[in-house]
C-alpha cells in the first residue's frame, strides 16, 4: 500500500516507519510526507531517506476545510492509500476523516482511553498512575476515539518528570508503530469474510 505520512515536527515516528519499510515485505510503502509546519526538521528527514516531502502550511489556508482540500487533493495525487499521522498536531474535521476513514491510523502517547489530549505524561505521573505507554488506533471523528489497533506499555518510574516519561514512552512508540501499522495493512486487504 502506498503510505502517506502527516507530521507537524521531529517526525522521529515517521522515521520508525521509514526503516520497517525498508524490508521489501512491509506491507507499506512511504511514498509521501506532509507538513503543516514550516520548518518541521522533519521534513528534512524524509528527504534524506528519499521520500518526496511536502508543505502544507495550514495558515496559509482560509479555514481548515481549505487546508483539508489541500491535504487531500496532494495525498489522491500520489496515489495514498492509508495515512499514519505521526505527531501532526491539527484536528481533523470529519469532513476529512469521513474521507479517509478505515484508512488513516494515528499514534497517540498514552493508553487510551486513558489521556486523550495533550499533556499525557504530566497528567500521568499526576493521577500516581504505575504504567503509561501509547496507542495505535483508526482516526474516527471524536479526538483519540478511534478503534484501537495495538498498545505497548512501560513503567512509570519513582522521580519520573513528563520528559523522562515521555523518552521511556517514545522508545516504546518507535517500536509499536511499525507492527500496528503493518496489522491496519492487512485489515485493509485481507479478503472481506464475507
Ligand atoms: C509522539 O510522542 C507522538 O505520539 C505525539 O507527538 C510525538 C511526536 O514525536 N503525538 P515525533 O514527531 O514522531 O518525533
Amino acid at each position: 500500500l502506498n503510505l502517506g505520512i502527516l507530521i507537524s515536527g521531529r517526525g522521529s515516528n515517521m522515521e520508525s516507519l521509514f526503516n520497517a519499510s525498508i524490508d521489501e515485505a512491509y506491507p507499506a510503502k512511504p511514498r509521501l510526507v506532509i507538513a503543516n509546519k514550516e520548518g518541521a526538521p522533519g521534513l528534512e528527514t524524509a528527504k534524506r531517506f528519499g521520500v518526496e516531502a511536502a508543505l502544507i502550511p495550514h495558515k496559509q489556508y482560509k479555514d481548515r476545510r481549505a487546508f483539508e482540500e489541500a491535504l487531500h487533493e496532494t495525498l489522491t495525487q500520489h496515489e495514498i492509500d492509508i495515512i499514519a499521522l505521526a505527531g501532526f498536531m491539527r484536528v481533523l474535521t470529519p469532513w476529512f476523516v469521513g474521507k479517509w476513514e478505515g484508512r488513516m491510523v494515528n499514534i497517540h502517547p498514552s493508553l487510551l482511553p486513558a489521556y486523550p489530549g495533550l499533556d499525557t505524561h504530566a497528567r500521568a505521573i499526576e493521577a500516581g498512575d504505575s504504567e503509561a505507554g501509547c496507542t495505535v488506533h483508526w482516526v474516527s471523528e471524536g479526538v483519540d476515539e478511534g478503534a484501537i489497533i495495538g498498545q505497548s506499555r512501560v513503567p512509570v518510574k519513582a522521580g519520573d518528570t513528563p520528559d523522562s516519561l515521555a523518552a521511556r514512552v517514545l522508545i516504546a512508540e518507535h517500536e509499536l508503530y511499525p507492527r500496528a501499522l503493518a496489522d491496519a495493512c492487512r485489515m485493509i486487504t485481507a479478503p472481506s469474510a464475507r
